[in-house]
């Protein structure tokens, strides 16, 4: 049995079920998450990109000139376009990622687009330390880059970690230019992981669909409903799979048993506060510089360096 099939099973096995998140992003998963960015109720995509829109002068000019710009998830999206067109004289843009098929999916348009700008992927796994590439121009800092409020998905001690493998990968003079999204009405969270269209449901099952394709599982996607819960003492979202009968699955060698509603926690997404993320920000060693967010104090994208 492989060490991933192994793990898998020993997170089914817990009291708690548990199933790791990297199982959302198989294709039609990948192509879910894009639906559910562009739906009405999840406010993340678009709240975030408008303060970009809004501020990313100021962002360029704290920034400055011939920055190297280390983009943690290979994104092809609007954010990172939007900073490669307005930072004053980008030395080299680094996306890495996990899966090096994303990334140089995501390198070619972005190199199409911005010939001038030199474009290094890097295939590495970023809850560990890597080594940056060489680029022709010598950068004046590095800018890690980590849009999203992908930092919500981690629970507190590895959000940490993460935050301290990009303190070292900034290296001296360095900076970290990050989305959080933070803390308000539950009802508004609620919705944007509860959309009417049902995609965020269908994403979630999907996870199943995936590991039936994968490891040979024969989890009955029929006999799994979707839910999440904002709850605001926890200052999460808890993303579950809900048996709706008493079943068994079967994978690998393992037979789970489960419940009458009895679930599988597949995600969390924590929502901070301002001040929340400065205190987890200054433990990996950056102090927050400066903080845009929108009129509503939906989302906040923090610009932090080094102490
Ligand atoms: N990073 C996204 C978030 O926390 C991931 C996400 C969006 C997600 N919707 C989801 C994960 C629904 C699980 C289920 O907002």
């Amino acid at each position: 049995m492989t060490d991933e099939l192994e793990t898998l099973i020993a997170g089914l096995r817990q009291p708690q079920k548990m199933i790791s998140p990297k199982y959302f992003y198989d294709e039609t998963g990948s192509k879910l998450f894009e639906e559910i960015t562009q739906l009405p109720e999840y406010y993340l995509t678009d709240t975030e990109l408008e303060i970009m829109e809004t501020h990313i002068d100021e962002m360029a000019g704290v920034i400055g000139e011939k920055a190297s710009l280390i983009e943690f998830g290979a994104g092809s999206g609007m954010k990172t376009r939007l900073l490669l067109e307005h930072l004053h004289s980008p030395a080299v843009y680094v996306p890495v990622d996990i899966s090096e098929e994303h990334l140089l999916d995501n390198q070619r348009h972005i190199q199409d687009d911005y010939p001038d700008i030199e474009v290094l992927p890097v295939v590495a796994d970023f809850l560990h330390p890597f080594d940056l590439p060489n680029p022709k121009t010598m950068p004046h800092r590095n800018v890690v880059y980590f849009p999203g409020s992908t930092i919500g998905n981690f629970e507190e001690n590895d959000a940490l970690e993460l935050l301290r493998v990009m303190h070292g990968e900034a290296g001296e003079d360095g900076a970290l230019l990050i989305g959080v999204d933070l803390q308000k009405d539950p009802a508004v969270i609620d919705a944007a992981y509860n959309d009417s269209a049902g995609v965020t449901a269908e994403f979630n099952r999907n996870m199943l669909r995936h590991l039936n394709r994968e490891f040979g599982s024969d989890f009955d996607l029929d006999a799994f409903e979707h839910r999440a819960t904002y709850k605001p003492d926890e200052g999460r979202v808890v993303v579950e799979l809900i048996s709706t009968r008493e079943q068994e699955a079967h994978i690998g060698d393992a037979r789970i048993e489960f419940g009458r509603n009895e679930t599988i926690i597949t995600e969390y997404s924590h929502k901070y506060t301002l001040d929340g993320f400065a205190a987890i920000a200054n433990e990996a060693g950056f102090s927050v510089d400066k903080v845009w967010t929108d009129p509503r104090d939906w989302f906040s994208v923090h610009y932090c360096t080094r102490d």
